[in-house]
């Protein structure tokens, strides 16, 4: 693992080569054409609507829950994506937590620089997923945090300022947290699984949590770029505070890329690849990326729920079938995310890998 200890070239914050002012990107900026965002998908837009999901339903009467687990459903078989509404976290924390951490992407340089990271582990401030050396990038800066179990949490990694930026992730972390573990609920109940069934799956207590804030400054040449490659999550689930104001998030449907359209105050969440392991491909991780614009930064809360790492994950006994043997092999989540740590994002190329022979 020698290749994680540091970076292979000086990292340079996509921050400082858009505040420059220069009218032409990097060369290492510029993807191969078939990888910039076109509008040849546009025609789809409007005639595929995302589904959007109300969780309040599902304290209702069972008619109304048993619809709410059948949209889940759907929604995780078709598009492995959808937004929850009316989802019990305050509306007034997730605009607080957004404009905490874009008054951290406001920082002066210096003070963000003191919060570098490093491949070993990825917390801190950053600009590059992978280790590859001239590989080409993406256009954009985050910062990573780990947020559970609570032993891998360290405040020092996180960032002090602006003021309450500590308290105010750690208030919703807990929201997140709590979330997860309802979705996880649904999912394992739609799976037919026992309700507690996913959460037990990926470490029960000891499950994993972290949060990436995505910054994507202003680009000068959009077409030519990407904020964040095509990638499907690593995890189990991620629930996506987009930016309130300004689009970016496309998701593939076939071959098409789908802009989304955040409806106000909902999540985006995103199934990752350990629930396509688990349920032997019954639900799919989907494969997502963001573009760019000209004329507006755009900010990102992606708060990632992962198994345990240490547990060797393949498909949940009571989903292989004679007709539908086991389609992956098992490996630790430990193992499984170095790939995404060296090779940067990848398309669903990791967890095609694990297809059992
Ligand atoms: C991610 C991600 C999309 C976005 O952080 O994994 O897919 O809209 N982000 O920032
Ligand atoms: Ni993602």
């Amino acid at each position: 693992m020698d290749c994680l200890q540091d970076w292979p070239e000086p990292v340079v914050p996509v921050q400082s080569l858009s505040e420059s002012g220069a009218t032409a990107i990097p060369g290492r900026y510029i993807k191969p054409p078939s990888e910039r965002p076109s509008s040849a998908s546009a025609a789809f837009q409007n005639i595929l609507a995302i589904p959007v999901v109300d969780l309040g339903r599902l304290s209702e009467g069972a008619p109304e829950c048993r619809a709410t687990m059948r949209a889940i459903s759907d929604a995780c078989r078709d598009w492995g994506f959808f937004q929850v509404v009316n989802h019990g976290v305050s509306h007034e924390l997730m605009e607080r937590i957004r404009e905490l951490w874009r008054g951290f992407f406001h920082l002066p340089m210096e003070a963000k620089k003191s919060y570098a990271n490093s491949p070993r582990t990825y917390e801190g401030y950053g600009s590059r997923l992978g280790v590859q050396k001239e590989a080409i990038l993406d256009w954009g800066d985050y910062y990573f945090l780990q947020y559970l179990p609570p032993s891998a949490k360290d405040h020092d990694k996180w960032p002090s300022l602006p003021t309450l930026i500590r308290d105010t992730t750690e208030e919703y972390g807990s929201e997140m947290a709590k979330l997860c573990g309802i979705l996880m609920k649904v999912l394992s109940v739609s799976l037919g699984l026992d309700v507690e069934f996913l959460h037990k799956a990926f470490g029960g207590d000891d499950v994993g949590a972290c949060l990436r804030v995505n910054y994507y400054p202003k680009c000068p040449q959009p077409d030519l770029t990407l904020g964040i490659s095509a990638h499907s999550d690593p995890g189990v689930l991620t629930v996506l505070l987009a930016d309130d104001q300004v689009k970016g998030l496309q998701v593939r449907k076939g071959d098409a890329w789908i802009t989304v359209h955040p409806v106000p105050h909902a999540f985006i969440i995103i199934i990752g690849d350990q629930i396509q392991v688990v349920s032997n491909a019954t639900y799919k991780s989907v494969e997502h990326r963001a573009v760019v614009n000209a004329a507006e930064e755009r900010l990102s809360l992606a708060f990632f729920c992962n198994p345990k790492s240490d547990l060797p994950l393949g498909p949940a006994r009571e989903l292989v079938t004679p007709n539908r043997p086991p389609l992956y092999q098992p490996m630790t989540y430990n193992e499984y995310r170095l790939y995404v740590r060296k090779n940067g994002p990848r398309g669903k190329t990791q967890v095609e890998s694990l297809k059992a022979m």
